[in-house]
């Protein structure tokens, strides 16, 4: 069967980076408190001017680089983002010609943090569908342009940047022994857009809006709801949480993070953490993390990895790939 491997990866972090500490003569907050509370200790924020596409374009070379391919040979390009750099065309589109790519399809998967898990999901779909031999899946965003900078409890939160993964083709034995995506667990319950929302759109104001969240109420859903969708992925993987070797989670807050590693028995040096120094991109965390640890050579052929995440919708999945 045919099954979709990791190629490459790549990220981008804009230069700007802000310290818990910038925020102490703003709000009142504290280092101490944003520490203790997220695990987050700096984010970056995109310079005036830079848009959401803009990241996506340098973490989409990266990746290429990485993978030692060219532009001409990617099929598609799918791009999770909630921070679109227009309301239409798709941001894949803008990254598509940016990169000098003029064959193959573009489009944008938006699902908040739970983006990235969606884009994967649908790239490894299409590629065992033989819609596509190779496919560049992008998780990029500029909350920052999203925060409400009165509300402490959100704008302390959130990051810039962005992650890619190149996905291409392989025939494979189709086993749980293969290199490439296992298996995914997809999800959404609309019931519960109340606790994570941007107040404006489109359609309902014509506006950009802004982020609300009820943040102890998605904590909650968060714990309970990563560890069964992970535990589900693993299941049609035909795998068990003794298999995996690497946690790689939407890096949203170190205490969802440790609460769900906890509850599925993984100890913490096999989980990948970055939110200390990116904060929370949303759609680009998961890419971000696989790119840095890839980077460091924390992953060995054949390393079972399990990614994550939940976001607004609320909308959660996990993917299971063989390295
Ligand atoms: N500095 C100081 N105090 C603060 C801050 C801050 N930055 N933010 C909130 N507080 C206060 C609150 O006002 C509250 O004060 P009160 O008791 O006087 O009312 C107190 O801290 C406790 O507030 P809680 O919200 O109960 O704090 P909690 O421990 O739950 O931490 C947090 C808040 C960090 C937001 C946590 O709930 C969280 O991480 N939730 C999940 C967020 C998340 O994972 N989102 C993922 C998806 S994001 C997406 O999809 C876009």
């Amino acid at each position: 069967m045919r099954r979709a491997i990791v190629r490459g990866t790549g990220h981008y972090l804009p230069e700007r980076i802000v310290e818990n500490s910038w925020f102490e003569d703003k709000l009142e907050t504290s280092d101490d408190w944003i520490r203790s509370r997220t695990g987050i200790e700096r984010r970056h924020f995109a310079a005036e001017g830079q848009t959401t596409s803009d990241l996506g374009i340098r973490a989409a070379r990266a990746a290429l680089e990485r993978a030692g391919m060219e532009i001409g040979q990617i099929d598609g390009i799918i791009l999770a983002t909630s921070t679109p750099d227009f309301t239409f065309p798709a941001t894949a589109t803008i990254v598509q010609a940016g990169l000098g790519m003029s064959r193959g399809f573009a489009f944008d998967v938006q699902a908040v943090c739970a983006g990235f898990v969606f884009a994967l999901a649908n790239a490894d779909a299409m590629i065992r569908a033989g819609q596509a031999d190779r496919i560049l899946v992008i998780g990029a965003e500029t909350f920052s342009r999203i925060m409400d900078w009165t509300d402490r409890s959100t704008c302390v939160l959130f990051g810039d940047g962005a992650g890619a993964v190149i996905l291409e083709a392989q025939e494979s034995e189709g086993t749980s022994e293969d290199r490439g995506l296992l298996a995914s667990d997809l999800n959404s319950d609309g019931k519960y857009r109340e606790l994570l929302y941007v107040d404006g759109g489109v359609s309902a104001t014509g506006t950009v809006g802004k982020l609300r969240m009820q943040g102890n109420l998605v904590f909650r859903h968060a714990v309970e709801k990563l560890a069964s969708t992970a535990q589900t992925a693993l299941g049609r993987a035909g795998l068990t949480a003794a298999d995996v070797d690497w946690l790689v989670p939407h890096q949203a807050n170190l205490r969802i993070i440790t609460a769900t590693a906890q509850k599925m028995g993984l100890p913490l040096d096999k989980v990948v953490l970055t939110v200390a120094d990116h904060g929370n991109t949303s759609a680009a965390s998961i890419p971000l993390a696989l790119s840095v640890a890839d980077g460091e050579g924390r992953f060995a052929p054949g390393d079972v990895l399990l990614t994550e995440a939940i976001g607004g919708g609320l909308s959660w999945g996990a993917v299971v790939l063989r390295w």
